[in-house]
């Protein structure tokens, strides 16, 4: 500690007092300069060795932390050499020759990763596997604080819906119950027991709050965000990183409700402090407090520091703001002493627990680079497969056999070893690529590797305002040009195609947004091109966010989604290949079909039309993702029996129960996951579905394992607007589901009083239409519909997507035959049917008050050998717009499907049928991932 005398108590230089004491001792002695320091966070540029310019200003106590003095992780750079030695002296500088010696705090973005690199955040989401995060966090903190490094500025609790920001790679996807187990998971990675550990650091909660919700996907754009949503989406994932012990938090770039974050009390104060508890400090985003003159929120930086500091951001990143201006606000009396006060002692309490007063320098030698420990490269590479989701796999392609021959390996991201690295990659400097993978696994095939066509990045750096150097991710990354000769050769070669596609990492993270989805340069003319020769591929995608590739997806046999799998990514992929480790990833953000449905995500509100919540367009069919939230295939498949609901009893919660069976050829493991949607609620409306549970069942070949989630008070409720947590008197729908948006749910209700059943009164204009009808064809009617023009041709009509057709079997002049009515479908291939669904008319429409309020359904494989299937008994939805659901008690496998009309309510003439529709038990065509097909009016 400091040899410079200190007049008074110096209490806080002892260890064994307790630290609230030793903070009152230390803000005793400080001056209103020494405390503006403590709140002062700086950076040198990018060469460290600038340092020791900033030795004056340590010397007199005026800055307090230091973001990447060991080098700027942002800049792909290693660790320098002599950079941990160079912290020391700058810690000396500030311990033992500044007035009261308090030490520097050190901090940087190690994300995903220091040495041995993990896959980025929205990737190892995928495995649905909390702890992984947790082992792999508590990997990068003892690497980090070998590096002399006590803070790191992670997780990302953002929630991601659009896949247009860039940023979205650093989360952990579009959902805020999996997000908040695998946040929290990070903080006890990092944090451990006891972050005075010397492999442990002090995690930085981020981007608080609604970072993520800029709008349009243009990343640092205001956001459109409301309490009710703040509360129910965004912050779940903080809540529980703050109750998992996060020691600070940094405030975000963005504005709510006009406010920057940086100065928005009600944010950073009533929410984080009041609401959520959160002790630690507050942290701006880098240069935060300076950009509210650019916003045209503050007036100088005087203002910005005011407005900042009184609303509860401790700290300023860079800004220098606080540092110049704090002291003579203080004596101007227009910041409170109180604040400052507070604001400081957060910073000290931190210190404090950290262990740096105790432990001010790190130990030059034990700096771990790399490589990295055998057992975090087994857990890389674990992690590396288990993010990895399989979205196809037509024919079971995979996995490759090993009497494989010839194997052509074609694509950019085939051999590209930083490219495997990810936004972040910490110090990283090496990954096995999927090429070496490869060759080890299958090393009797020939493999051939063909990059086929470059995809390189410009230098990415950008001048800030004041004059600081930063990562710059806006400029586009200039592709190379299309060679896709060598790549068809090969092909044409081969046995079997792997592609390597994706887009570069450095078109991901901040800055990263994009206006498209597609592959990036020339990939998909190269994809074509190999496509072309009808050789089977599989593809793998390497991308930061999920993108549409409607060609990939038809053409490849199977499709592999690795993100940015990390140091080990070849490995990892070649056991998944090889079939030696099973696919378990789920997606942890849905897929969609074009970019034009962005922001798309599963869990949007429950809204008034479509009934069924498949929210269209009008230039195109496609209403759904391509692949929604938690899909991901195996090398089996699972079907899922109806889902039922044991009430209540003896103190018990209900418990919603299903069975899950293995009808593939391999024993798998699946993950079964819970979704609740609640039906009703005065507050405010709530999504369509949420997940609130997910458990794994490991099952042999044929058989069958009954799957029980119990529905407690955390799996129904939500939040209020002032953050109390409540469980309505209501009824939700469960669904015990292998993803979401797919199967038929059971009813569960809280509310003792049972609802009255008046009909709903909805636009009939609205009705379902939009939903995909794949190849149905309608095969044979059993009556003349003079309304729709007769017989078969009218009932086709149904099919042509005019929102003004549909199968109407009466009309006013002319009487049609009594029912029954049938019409019997050709849904084009088989496919395993857990679900029938009928969507009644408004009948008033009509002039008639007629649906078919009993029906039958009956299925066949061939046309001629019928099976009946299920009752519907739709009586009373005479009015009722929204689609009927009919389980059945076992999926049924079908080509044909026979919908007759037995009864008609009030006129014995009329059939009026906006849809008919098959729920498709999931997994037995992993191409196909839309629930329902539907023909609508
Ligand atoms: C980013 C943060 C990051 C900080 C420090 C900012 O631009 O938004 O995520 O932690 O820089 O590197």
């Amino acid at each position: 500690m400091s040899s410079i005398p200190v007049p008074g108590n110096t209490l806080y230089k002892a260890s064994s007092l307790p630290v609230e004491t030793r903070i009152d001792s230390l803000l005793a002695l400080m001056t209103p300069e020494e405390k503006a320091g403590q709140l002062n966070q700086v950076f040198s540029g990018h060469d460290p060795k600038m340092l020791p310019e900033l030795y004056p200003e340590l010397r007199a106590g005026g800055i307090g932390s230091f973001i990447w003095a060991m080098g700027n992780p942002g800049m792909r750079k290693k660790l320098p050499d002599g950079s941990v030695a160079l912290r020391n002296q700058i810690q000396q500088a500030a311990v033992e020759e500044s007035r009261l010696g308090v030490p520097v705090l050190f901090g940087m973005d190690i994300i995903h990763g220091a040495s041995t690199v993990f896959p980025s955040a929205l990737g190892l989401a995928c495995a649905f596997e909390p702890t992984l995060f947790e082992r792999s966090q508590a990997v990068a903190a003892r690497e980090a604080r070998a590096t002399g490094l006590e803070w790191v500025f992670a997780p990302m609790c953002d929630l991601a819906r659009d896949p247009r920001w860039g940023r979205v790679v650093e989360t952990c996807g579009e959902d805020p119950y999996l997000s908040s187990l695998c946040n929290a998971a990070q903080v006890r990675g990092f944090q451990g027991d006891s972050v005075a550990a010397k492999d442990k650091v002090a995690a930085c909660l981020k981007h608080y709050l609604g970072y993520s919700a800029v709008t349009g996907g243009r990343d640092k754009n205001g956001t459109d965000l409301d309490e009710w949503s703040l509360q129910n989406l965004h912050l779940p994932a903080f809540r529980a990183s703050v109750d998992a012990g996060a020691m600070t938090v940094m405030s975000a770039f963005n504005e709510i409700d006009g406010v920057p974050v940086v100065a928005n009390h009600h944010v950073l104060t009533e929410i984080l402090r009041g609401q959520l508890g959160f002790k630690g400090f507050v942290v701006s985003d880098w240069g935060a407090v300076s950009q509210m003159l650019i916003w045209g929120y503050a007036k100088d930086n005087a203002d910005a520091t005011r407005l900042a500091l009184a609303a509860g951001n401790d700290m300023d990143m860079l800004s220098k703001a606080f540092v110049k201006h704090l002291p003579g606000l203080l004596k101007a009396g227009t910041l409170s002493q109180e604040v400052v006060d507070e604001a400081v002692r957060r910073v000290l309490r931190v210190k404090f627990m950290v262990g740096l007063f105790e432990q001010p320098y790190a130990d030059e030698s034990a700096c771990v680079l790399s490589p990295p420990r055998p057992a975090d490269v087994a857990l890389a590479r674990e992690c590396a497969a288990k993010s990895v989701v399989l979205l196809k796999n037509e024919g079971e392609i995979l996995p490759i056999s090993r009497d494989i021959r010839k194997i052509a390996l074609i694509g950019p991201f085939a051999d590209a070893p930083k490219e495997m690295l990810g936004a972040w990659d910490g110090h990283g400097e090496w990954a096995v690529t999927l090429a070496s993978g490869l060759r080890e696994k299958f090393a009797s095939a020939s493999i051939t590797v063909v990059k086929g066509c470059d995809v390189s990045v410009t230098p990415r750096i950008k001048t800030l305002q004041d004059g600081s150097v930063v990562p710059d991710d806006s400029e586009p990354p200039v592709t190379g040009d299309l060679e896709s000769s060598a790549a068809v050769e090969a092909a044409e070669a081969a046995d079997l195609v792997v592609m390597a596609l994706g887009e570069p990492r450095g078109w991901t993270g901040e800055g990263g947004s994009r206006i498209s989805l597609s592959l990036a340069g020339n990939q998909q003319a190269l994809f074509d091109a190999v496509a072309a020769t009808g050789k089977p591929i599989v593809s793998i995608i390497f991308s930061g966010r999920p993108l549409a590739l409607p060609a990939v997806w038809k053409e490849s046999a199977a499709v592999l989604y690795a993100w940015q799998p990390g140091c080990q990514a070849g490995p990892g992929l070649a056991d998944l290949l090889a079939g030696d480790v099973a696919p378990t990833g789920r997606l942890s953000m849905s897929v969609p079909y074009e970019v034009g449905q962005c922001p798309i995500y599963y869990n949007h509100y429950r809204t008034g039309l479509p009934c069924d919540g498949a929210l269209g367009f009008r230039d195109s069919g496609v209403s759904h993702a391509k692949y929604w939230f938690g899909h991901g295939l195996t090398y089996t498949e699972f079907a899922y029996g109806p889902v039922r609901v044991i009430p209540a009893a003896a103190g018990k919660p209900a418990t919603a129960v299903a069975t899950v069976s293995n009808v593939g050829r391999r024993e798998g493991e699946e993950l079964v996951q819970l979704y609740i949607g609640q039906l009703y609620c005065h507050e405010g409306v709530r999504p369509l579905q949420e997940l609130r549970g997910f458990q794994r069942v490991t099952l042999k070949p044929g058989e069958t394992r009954e799957v029980r989630f119990q529905l407690t008070d955390e799996a129904l409720g939500h939040f209020d607007r002032r953050g109390g947590f409540k469980v309505d008197q209501a009824e939700f729908q469960v669904w015990i589901a292998p993803h979401a948006r797919v199967g038929t749910p059971a009813v569960h209700s809280t509310d003792p009083v049972p609802k009255t059943e008046d009909p709903v009164e909805a636009d009939p204009e609205a009705v379902c239409f939009g939903c995909d009808r794949g190849s149905w064809s309608v095969v044979s009617v059993s009556f003349d519909s003079p309304y729709t023009n007769s017989g078969m041709a009218g009932v086709k009509k149904l099919l042509d997507d005019n929102p003004k057709t549909y199968w109407h079997t009466y009309h006013q002049d002319k009487k049609v035959s009594a029912p029954p009515h049938e019409v019997v479908f050709d849904m084009g291939r088989e496919l395993m049917v857990a679900a029938l669904t009928m969507t009644p008319r408004r009948s008033s429409d009509f002039g008639c008050a007629g649906v078919p309020d009993q029906c039958e359904f009956h299925l066949s494989l061939d046309g001629k050998a019928w099976t009946f299937a299920a009752r519907g008994d739709f009586q009373g939805l005479a009015t009722n717009p929204c689609r009927q659901v009919v389980t059945l008690a076992t999926p049924v496998k079908a080509r044909f499907l026979r919908f007759v009309a037995t009864r008609v309510a009030n006129d014995e003439s009329c059939v009026v049928v906006a849809g008919i529709g098959v729920v498709e038990a999931p997994r037995l065509d992993s191409e196909v991932n839309i629930s329902s097909y539907m023909f609508s009016i």
